[in-house]
């Protein structure tokens, strides 16, 4: 078990943020919350460290992590260039839930970058994370702090779960408000090109230029266009089936059941009333996007726990609200 503490999300203690920095300094990995999801953190500067957090995720050496970083100054000095997309986006959407992939300056660790010549930065507004980067006084490089290809972290708890003694000290603030992602948009090229949907809004920044989605994935083992696009991800250990409509959920729910499985169900919006057979275990989520988003991984984690064998999700909504949870959906179920 890792050492796990507690910390006020809101007012984090100085000394216990003092002690996560000297786990930082010696190499050691420390996860914290952020406003999106736990983060698996190590000094970025320290390519040791950086190794360390490739192994405890099982993560290949080709998927580059995200440096977070204070302020807007600090994510260009790891930058070899800094085009106006970076500094408009920036400065409408930092401290916030956005990663900005851009070319990689010369002295940020390659293994950062996973072997590439850019680098992707996020100025986080958790103020946990916030007091851990003010200690540290350097980048932090931090995934979310789960096994490769698993469910995202989004209570301290689901870190000890997929990690356990991997990582040296967890700092415990609770639950995450977004529930997902930060949404990464590469800004190398004219254009705002989204590689990953995630917390920030389509709808948001389209009103800051033009934008270009570009999430295609590739199997996993294919050479990638866009790195960390890999077809699974994002998955619960059980299989999870999506099904377009609640009925269609609900029958293959049932259909499995009867067949000696058990079966999580996930729907959203209205509460299940159908009666349905033994081994079905009914989760209802909220039809609110962003409130379905912050429960989401939490109950995939759940159902996980539960041993249930598949998980049928009623497919997300239509809509462009709804563009990190459906995302997240069909590259679980792939
Ligand atoms: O919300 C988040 O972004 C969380 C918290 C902890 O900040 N972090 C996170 O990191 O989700 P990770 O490593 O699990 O996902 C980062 C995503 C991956 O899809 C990765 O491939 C992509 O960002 N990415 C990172 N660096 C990149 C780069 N240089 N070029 C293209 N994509 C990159
Ligand atoms: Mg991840």
């Amino acid at each position: 078990m890792p050492r796990v503490v507690t910390v006020d999300p809101g007012a984090p203690d100085p000394a216990t943020i003092a002690a996560a920095v000297r786990v930082l300094r010696a190499g050691g990995l420390v996860a914290f919350p952020t406003e999106t999801v736990y983060g698996l953190g190590a000094r970025a500067l320290d390519a040791r460290a950086v190794a360390r957090v490739f192994a405890a995720k099982g993560r290949p050496p080709t998927h580059p992590l995200i440096a977070h970083v204070l302020d807007a100054g600090q994510a260009r000095a790891l930058a070899a260039s800094w085009p106006d997309g970076a500094a408009v986006l920036a400065s409408a959407l930092w401290p916030g839930a956005l990663t900005l992939v851009v070319d990689r300056g010369a002295h940020v660790p390659l293994a950062v970058s996973g072997g590439g010549d850019s680098i992707a930065v996020r100025v986080p507004s958790h103020p946990v994370a916030r007091a851990l980067l003010a200690g540290l006084g350097e980048p932090v490089a931090a995934p979310s702090a789960n096994r490769y290809q698993g469910l995202s972290p989004t209570i301290a708890a689901h870190v000890v779960k997929e990690l356990g003694d991997a990582v040296d000290l967890v700092l415990d603030g609770g639950p995450c408000d977004a529930g997902v992602e930060s949404t990464v948009v590469d800004v190398r090229g004219g254009a705002l090109r989204v590689l990953r949907p995630g917390a920030v809004g389509l709808a948001r920044l389209r009103e800051l230029g033009a934008v270009e989605v570009r999430t295609e994935t590739v199997a996993a083992g294919e050479l990638r266009a866009a790195p960390g696009m890999d077809e699974r991800h994002y998955a619960p250990r059980a299989r999870l089936l999506l099904a377009a409509t609640r009925e269609d959920a609900r029958r293959m729910a049932a259909a499995r059941a009867r067949g000696g499985e058990r079966v999580g169900l996930v729907v959203h919006g209205a509460p299940e009333g159908t009666a349905l057979p033994d081994g079905v275990v009914v989760r209802c989520l909220p039809g609110e996007p962003g409130e379905y988003a912050r429960l989401m991984y939490r109950t995939l984690h759940d159902l996980d726990d539960a041993g249930v064998d598949a998980i049928v999700a009623e497919a997300a909504p239509e809509g462009e609200a709804w563009w990190a949870v459906a995302d997240r959906q069909e590259r679980a179920s792939r």
